[in-house]
């Protein structure tokens, strides 16, 4: 268990703050809705990592957009899936190996559909400032072996906005790389974070525990999701978000293994959504 857990569990034990426990020292949002995340924004209907994404993802009343982050040559915080700009704009080569206004030049839309023309790179701030309080975000920092200290950028643009207090708003933060997430969880001690899965080695008991003592969320490949799994995980008081739902015959299965979130393109998909 964790410090955030332990410190709620002591309270709790004491009887000091009762129904206080989701909104103060967070563990996960133990909601019995299924939440919806717009995986990459609603990335099914607009191009990926981009504003006209996330706004898609609000429209279609996504629990959470999540966004994907990388860094610039010049150690600006950019909001892009691919470590190169090759796939997803007109631009080529390492997002690394280029300053924030040379991607700024590029079009991230057109790779998509010529609707879409004009779409730019998204920065970290743009995002956290446009989209905060109108749906939750989860971050994902991409890549951090190619980016030392983004973990502290990160903090910073949060701490910047008042965004790293208990539940002041909807923010976590996953990665692939857990020893970032080690790192973020002691620079953001409230912040969720969360470990992306895609090995059932990292789905064992002892595995689960040791991640419990940092990470509030496991979110695995949903090819690796069981009801048993995410007992494994609920009995560590984690959360599970589940990802990628491409099709809507792979949404029913994890409703019935009954994982907390379900990160799809397709945010309609999700019978919880509330869309008008
Ligand atoms: O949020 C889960 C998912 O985004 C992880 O994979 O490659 O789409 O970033 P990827
Ligand atoms: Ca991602």
């Amino acid at each position: 268990m964790n410090v955030k857990k332990m410190a709620t569990a002591s309270l709790l034990s004491m009887g000091i703050i009762g129904s206080m426990f989701t909104n103060t020292i967070t563990a996960y949002d133990h909601s019995d809705q299924v939440q919806t995340v717009a995986h990459r924004g609603a990335s099914g209907y607009a191009p990926e990592n981009t504003m006209a994404a996330f706004q898609k993802g609000v429209d279609m009343k996504a629990d959470y957009i999540e966004i994907d982050v990388q860094q610039t040559k010049d150690g600006e915080l950019v909001v892009i899936h691919d470590v190169t700009l090759d796939r997803t704009t007109n631009g080529t080569g390492y997002v690394k190996n280029h300053t924030l206004e040379e991607i700024r030049q590029l079009d991230a839309g057109s790779y998509f559909s010529p609707e879409f023309a004009g779409e730019k790179v998204p920065t970290l701030e743009e995002v956290l400032d446009e989209f905060r309080g109108k749906t939750g975000i989860l971050i994902e920092l991409k890549a951090t072996y190619h980016y030392p200290g983004i973990e502290e950028k990160v903090a910073e643009a949060l701490k910047e906005r008042n965004m790293h207090k208990p539940n002041n708003d909807k923010i976590i933060v996953q990665s692939f790389q857990f020893e970032s997430m080690k790192k973020m969880d002691k620079l953001l001690p409230n912040v969720p974070v969360g470990l992306l899965v895609y090995l059932a080695t990292d789905l064992t008991e002892a595995k689960l525990e040791e991640f419990s003592a940092y990470a509030e969320y496991i979110n695995p490949s949903k090819s690796l999701v069981t009801s048993s799994v995410v007992e494994k995980v609920h009995e560590q008081d984690m959360g599970i978000m589940a990802w990628t739902v491409r099709k809507p015959e792979e949404v029913q299965p994890l409703l019935d293994a009954e994982v907390d979130a379900i990160i799809t393109d397709y945010p309609d998909y999700v019978p919880s959504h509330k869309e008008d």
